[in-house]
């Protein structure tokens, strides 16, 4: 039996990982820059609050979750986003403490998603995320989306493209649903098998779908943006104005709804043409309901999810790639059996002293360690064989001038620390 990795995962392989660790180094760093402090929740959290937040009609809820009993019957789900459980942990922990300040959260996470997988798409993916929990401040809402830019740009990840887009609040839902109802309602039978669904329990992710048939549907049906309460207007009428201050360019998308229901005026999406048809690069919006949906004070809040996987095709599309992780400082080439033991204390020196280094482990010929010490990036060569044993040194080779000496062993980490 040969066993491979699950459908829609993927391992990321130590050439990879320099770009991983490179992507996240400037999340933190950026986050950091911008105030934001760094969150890890589990890997799953209790299946109703993924329910209560996200929605129960939504697609991730009712197609996409991981979800299992564990052995005490307890029903559990792996993280399928990272909102609620920043904001569970909010209101568990009472981060806000009594005062009731902003609190700036980041994280770097995978999350779970029984999705069908494709370029771009994966059932595991991993998302740089950020909430801002308690204010209504529009400035925050423009702030998550400069944030979001400044680690693209930190990235070299050019060309991305913000789509803006209200969509209202609780005020504004029951007049306007009922007129998209109405201007689709006619056409109720063109419609997707999903969508007709969607005309019951979700009227507005129509506006969403990619289908043809539903696309022609809604063509010229009103937008929410069009019919904002006066509060929801005036806010997305000053995060226009914080954008275009900070010298953000955008447009505004109407049909921009997001897949999660918890969201309440701003919503965004930002995408790379890099990426194709899965071109979201990273999306979020204000959530001014969830904090109480999620058992907590009725408190606002607004964050985004970008799609790391997603922001590493770009960096691959544009030519971009950190050099592979290279070999260490110094490689002990051992020839013999007598020098073997040696080889191992002198090692561990060198590693006790703070520097990386590593021996043969695997036999052959000195000038085939050499090679492959060459190939893999070593700095140094120590060559310890029969005469150097007896001497109580070790020639020191340095890779790239070709440049060699004998230094005794007592040396050795001195010599290389340099
Ligand atoms: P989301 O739009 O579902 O939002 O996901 C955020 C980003 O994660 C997407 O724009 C995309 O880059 C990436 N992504 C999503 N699904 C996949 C997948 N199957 N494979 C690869 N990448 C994917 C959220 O999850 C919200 N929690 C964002 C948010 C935070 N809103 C407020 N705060």
């Amino acid at each position: 039996m040969r066993y491979q990795v699950p459908k829609g995962t993927r391992d990321i392989l130590p050439d990879e990982v320099g770009e991983w660790q490179f992507a996240e180094e400037r999340f933190r760093k950026v986050c950091r820059r911008f105030g934001y402090r760094e969150i890890r929740t589990p890997v799953f959290e209790q299946t109703e609050l993924f329910v209560r937040s996200v929605g129960e009609d939504t697609d991730i809820v009712r197609k996409e979750t991981y979800t299992f009993d564990d052995r005490g019957g307890r029903s559990l789900t792996l993280r399928a986003e990272g909102t609620a459980p920043a904001v569970r942990a909010y209101i568990e922990h009472n981060l806000a403490g009594q005062a009731g300040r902003v609190v700036k959260l980041y994280y770097l996470a995978p999350v779970f998603r029984y999705d069908r997988p494709q370029k771009g798409r994966y059932r595991q993916h991993h998302q740089a995320g950020m909430e801002a929990i308690g204010s209504q401040d529009p400035a925050l809402d423009a702030e998550i989306i400069e944030l979001a830019l400044a680690w693209w740009q930190e990235l070299g990840v050019t060309g991305c493209r913000v789509m803006i887009n209200s969509v209202g609040c609780g005020e504004c839902w029951p007049a306007y649903l009922e007129k998209l109802k109405g201007a689709i309602g006619q056409a109720l039978p063109q419609l997707c098998a999903d969508c007709q669904q969607r005309y019951q329990t979700n009227v507005r992710r129509i506006l969403d779908c990619k289908q043809e048939q539903c696309r022609a549907v809604t063509q010229g049906v009103p937008y929410q943006v069009d019919h904002l309460c006066p509060e929801c207007a005036a806010h997305f009428g000053s995060v226009r104005r914080c954008l275009e201050a900070v010298g953000i360019q955008y447009e505004v998308n109407p049909r921009i709804v997001r897949g999660l229901d918890y969201y309440t005026k701003t919503a965004f999406e930002v995408s790379h043409e890099a990426l194709g048809a899965q071109d979201a690069l990273g999306g979020g919006g204000r959530y001014d309901g969830l904090v109480e949906a999620c058992g907590g004070k009725p408190t606002p809040g607004v964050g985004a999810g970008l799609g790391i996987e997603r922001a590493l095709l770009v960096r691959e599309a544009l030519g971009l790639r950190v050099g592979a992780a290279d070999g260490g400082r110094c490689f002990l080439a051992v020839v013999g059996q007598e020098a073997k033991c040696r080889a191992v204390a002198l090692l561990s020196e060198l590693r006790r002293a703070g520097i990386a280094a590593d021996m043969n482990h695997t036999g052959g010929s000195l000038k085939a360690q050499l090679r492959r010490a060459d190939s893999d990036g070593w700095e140094y060569v120590a060559i310890l064989g029969e005469d150097e044993l007896a001497r109580g040194t070790v020639t020191l080779r340095c890779m790239n001038t070709g440049e060699q000496r004998e230094v005794p062993q007592a040396d050795l980490a001195r010599e290389v620390a340099g």
